[in-house]
């Protein structure tokens, strides 16, 4: 047993799954932010449980072959990037793995990595593990960012991104890992609001008028968002702002988002356009997009595309199917299926979402795709009892809490041959394959798509037959 405050040396042999190195001292293992396997360390005991402990990184005496200088300054104190001090193979070696152990610890499947021999009891709970789709060069690529803005005890205006587990604004004036185009919108924001004397919201208090700005840049198209989300219905002067922001080379919507609730969550139900247009358009591959402020868009539009192409692969379609896109957002795999697809249906919660769906299936001359808003487990349930729909393909994209079990039952009573899953949450991708599996489908292959480099989340997309 350790104590508070006590000072360590330790080796550093296993990766947590916040990104975090692991050492052990007689077995007693201490939890070290920004320490990496192969790191030998010195560390300060911050917490001591029974069995374990979370220490402070004070020192890196031998630095681990994998350690690398990240090039964000900010990287050890802000919460967007974990593992920027990784190197990127390394990076997506944990990813992969990490997909793995929650396969292997939650599902209770063997997995065994595409190409290696390994010898296995049965094949039939085997699932095989392709590589990781990593990025060429895994910095600048998000399209969307939502910066929070306050202001530091000197009253000046800043915007930036919370330090990890808490809502303290760390100042960037550059994000490695955003859209460069970020960094002169946001200073004209913070110009903006300091010339004008603008509150700004405090959390705590929950006073003060804007809250967050979030810009979307269509990677194709370059086209360019700004939404203000404010704690009241009005941003006065905002002519002046809006005169400043169409500076900007391809600003194409300035909007503002009402938000007064005191919550966690970003946006607001309700969106006003200031200027051009209320969405920005994007490409994938060749469909063309429409984007609004609320609708969910994948983050990485390069591995965006690498994810749509695999999760098509593993769908093998011949133009034959009916293929169900449960969680389909704006469409947009409903309308990269529909190519190949006989029919597409899309389901999605988001009333704004469907008809950007809709929208976008018509200015793609895409007829046939149809879209439906409700919960899944709900539209899917009512879709296949009264009106006895069917399904070749199902393919599921449910945010982090995974799928409902009852909207699993209904996809197994529809006996598609062949489903696909992509998620952003091992642990529940875990649970619900484990489920499928019971209930009649095989889990054939998974491969760990790198859709955040430099962070520890990661985009699993799976490959699932009837039995
Ligand atoms: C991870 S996103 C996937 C979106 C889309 N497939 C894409 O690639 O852009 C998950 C989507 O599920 C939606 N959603 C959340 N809960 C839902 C539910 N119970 N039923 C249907 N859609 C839901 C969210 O609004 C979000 O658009």
């Amino acid at each position: 047993m350790v104590e508070k405050n006590e000072e360590l040396i330790v080796t550093i042999d296993a990766c947590g799954s916040e990104g975090e190195g692991i050492g052990r001292i007689d077995g007693y293992a201490l939890f070290v932010k920004d320490a990496v396997v192969g790191d030998t360390v010195r560390v300060k005991i911050m917490k001591a449980k029974k069995n374990y402990a979370f220490a402070r990184l004070m020192e890196v005496i031998t630095p681990s072959p994998d350690r690398i200088e990240p090039p964000c300054p900010l990287a050890r104190k802000c919460g967007g990037c974990q593992i920027q001090h990784i190197n990127y193979e390394k990076q997506l070696e944990y990813k992969h793995n990490k997909v793995k152990s929650c396969l292997e610890r939650i599902g209770g499947f063997t997995v065994v990595d595409e190409g290696v021999e390994t010898e296995v009891d049965s094949v039939d709970n085997v699932i095989v593990m392709e590589p990781a789709l990593g990025m060429d060069d895994p910095f600048y690529y998000r399209n969307k960012a939502q910066f929070p803005v306050g202001r530091n005890k000197e009253g000046k205006v800043v915007t930036g991104f919370y330090a990890a587990r808490s809502h303290n604004i760390i100042e960037t004036e550059t994000c490695y890992i955003q859209a460069k185009e970020n960094d002169e919108i946001l200073r004209i924001v913070r110009e903006f609001i300091t010339e004008y004397d603008i509150p700004t919201y405090n959390e705590e208090t929950h006073s003060g008028l804007v809250r967050h700005v979030l810009t979307r840049v269509g990677y194709k198209t370059k086209e360019i968002m700004v939404c203000l989300i404010i704690n009241g219905k009005k941003l006065p002067h905002h002519e002046e702002l809006v005169r400043r922001l169409r500076e900007v080379p391809n600003m194409t919507s300035i909007t503002l988002n009402i938000n007064t609730k005191k919550t966690n969550v970003i946006l607001g139900e309700k969106c006003v356009t200031l200027w051009g247009q209320s969405y920005i358009t994007d490409y994938i591959k060749d469909v063309k997009f429409q984007i609004s402020p609320l609708s969910f868009y994948q983050v990485n539009p390069e591995q965006t595309e690498r994810l749509y192409s695999q999760a098509l692969e593993y769908a093998a379609l011949t133009g034959d199917e009916v293929v169900w896109d449960l969680y389909c957002g704006i469409g947009t795999i409903s309308l990269f299926l529909a190519k190949s697809a006989k029919e597409v249906y899309g389901v999605e919660i988001v009333p704004q979402a469907i008809e950007d769906a809709k929208k976008n299936a018509e200015i793609n001359g895409i007829h046939n795709a149809t879209f439906y808003v409700g919960a899944a487990e709900d539209v899917v349930e009512d879709l296949y009892k009264d009106d006895a729909k069917r399904a070749d393909v199902v393919m599921v994209d449910p945010p982090r809490k995974g799928c409902a079990e009852s909207l699993l039952d209904t996809i197994v009573a529809m006996q598609p041959k062949r489903v696909v899953y992509v998620s952003c949450d091992p642990a529940t991708l875990a649970r619900d394959l484990k489920i499928l599996d019971e209930k009649g489908y095989q889990v054939k292959k998974a491969r760990a798509v790198d859709m955040f480099p430099n962070s520890v989340h990661v985009e699993t997309v799976c490959y699932l037959e009837r039995k």
